[in-house]
This record gives C-alpha cells, sequence and structure tokens, in this order.
C-alpha cells in the first residue's frame, strides 16, 4: 500500500481573499486579482511539513537541495523550522545545504526541456540522504528530470518536498513525498514564485490578473 501522503487542499471554487485585507507592496497593487494563501498560512503548514520531515528522516544526516530560484523562501523558512526543532527535541538532525537551478518555464507556459543551469556539482551527493525543495510541482516534468539526474550519482536516499502542486490534467501523476497545498491549475505569484521573475518579492500567494500578463510578458 502507498503512504498516506497529507496535503492541505485549496478546491476549485476557492475564492481567496481582497488584496485589501492584506498587506501587498504598492508596485503590485494593480496587477492581483485576489490573495489566495496568505503569508500566514504558508508559514503554519511549513511548520507542520518541518516536523513530519524530522520524524521520518531524523537521526540521519541530510543535505538539503534548494532548487532554484522558486524554491528559495521555502527552503529558507522550511530550514528555520527543522533548526527550531533540532534545538528542542531529543531526536535532531545534521543539515548541510546544496543548490541547483534549473528552468522550464517562458511567460505562464511549462516548456518541454529542462535545463540545469547552474549550481553544484550533483556528485557531491553520492551516498547522502537528499531532500529536495522545491516551489511547485505542475507536470512534474521538472522534478522527473531533476530526479533521473541524481539517480546517476547513486545518493542514499532521496525525498521531495514541494510546497504546492498543481492538479492538472498536463500532470504526469508524479507526486511529492511531502506536499504544502494542493492548488487549482492557476498560474500563482509570490513568496518566491515568479511571472518572468517578477513577484517573487511578494508575501502571499496570489492569482495574477490577464493585464498583468501582458504587462510583464517578454
Ligand atoms: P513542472 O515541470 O511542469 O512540474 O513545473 C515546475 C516548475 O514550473 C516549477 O518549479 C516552477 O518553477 C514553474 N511553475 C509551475 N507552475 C507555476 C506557477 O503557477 N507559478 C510560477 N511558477 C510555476
Ligand atoms: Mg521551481
Amino acid at each position: 500500500m502507498l503512504p498516506h501522503r497529507s496535503v492541505l487542499i485549496i478546491p476549485d471554487d476557492e475564492k481567496g481573499y481582497e488584496l485589501d485585507l492584506f498587506c501587498v507592496p504598492k508596485h503590485y497593487e494593480e496587477d492581483l486579482d485576489r490573495v489566495i494563501i496568505p503569508h500566514g498560512l504558508i508559514m503554519d503548514r511549513t511548520e507542520r511539513l518541518a516536523r513530519d520531515i524530522v520524524r521520518d528522516m531524523g537521526g540521519h544526516h541530510i543535505v538539503a537541495l534548494c532548487v532554484l530560484k522558486g524554491g528559495y523562501k521555502f527552503f529558507s523558512d522550511l530550514l528555520d523550522y527543522i533548526k527550531a526543532l533540532n534545538q528542542n527535541c531529543d531526536k535532531s538532525v545534521p543539515l548541510t545545504v546544496d543548490f541547483i537551478r534549473l528552468k522550464s518555464y517562458c511567460n505562464d507556459q511549462s516548456t518541454n526541456s529542462v535545463k540545469v543551469i547552474g549550481g553544484d556539482e550533483l556528485s557531491t551527493l553520492t551516498g547522502k540522504n537528499v531532500l529536495i525543495v522545491e516551489d511547485i510541482v505542475e507536470t512534474g516534468r521538472t522534478m522527473e528530470t531533476l530526479l533521473s539526474l541524481l539517480s546517476e550519482c547513486n545518493p542514499k536516499m532521496v525525498k521531495v518536498v514541494s510546497l504546492l502542486v498543481k492538479r492538472t490534467p498536463r500532470g504526469s501523476g508524479y507526486r511529492p513525498d511531502y506536499m504544502g497545498f494542493e492548488v487549482p491549475d492557476w498560474f500563482l505569484v509570490g513568496y518566491a514564485l515568479d511571472y518572468n521573475e517578477y513577484f517573487r518579492d511578494l508575501g502571499h500567494i496570489c492569482i495574477l490578473n490577464e493585464k498583468a500578463k501582458v504587462k510583464y510578458k517578454v
């Protein structure tokens, strides 16, 4: 039997929240429709993911591998929660960090090619317990490509945590080991998720409006 993987589901009819109820940067006020996941909720869910990961991987040395750029906020906050657990629990897990940069997106469309465009040599991960930290899994192609590259280097164990997974007919069926939120088939920005590099400097996860897609198009 497959292990049960818990995830907070955001339904297709989710209305989110009006922008006026939260603080968003002035320079993005005209670009956003609604707040879908407020920053505080992201943090609360991340705290629980940290606990689940330490429960399962505690006792082993973990190399946390951040998938840049979109994963950097989640990576940093998740590691802070793991560090807090390490300081306060009987069971603790030594952590080191690594980074890889991948690119697969242009405007709001996933492209068929996933490119590694920077980061450390994956060969340093041989024999290690690796926790891949990603912002969002959509088709699953990025993660499947990374997992296959990584398997050539023979790590001891690989687990994947993604803050978001998208319900999409374009999905390959791939599901990460740990997931924060399952979201509808919408293009989301904020909390380091970008549209052509914009909106990484927005704290909440929001829906972009159609005007903004044209304004920031490349
Ligand atoms: P996949 O290869 O289709 O699973 O796409 C994964 C990558 O596409 C993620 O790591 C993101 O960088 C990007 N991506 C997918 N959906 C979104 C979105 O809604 N907003 C921003 N980036 C996204
Ligand atoms: Mg990403």
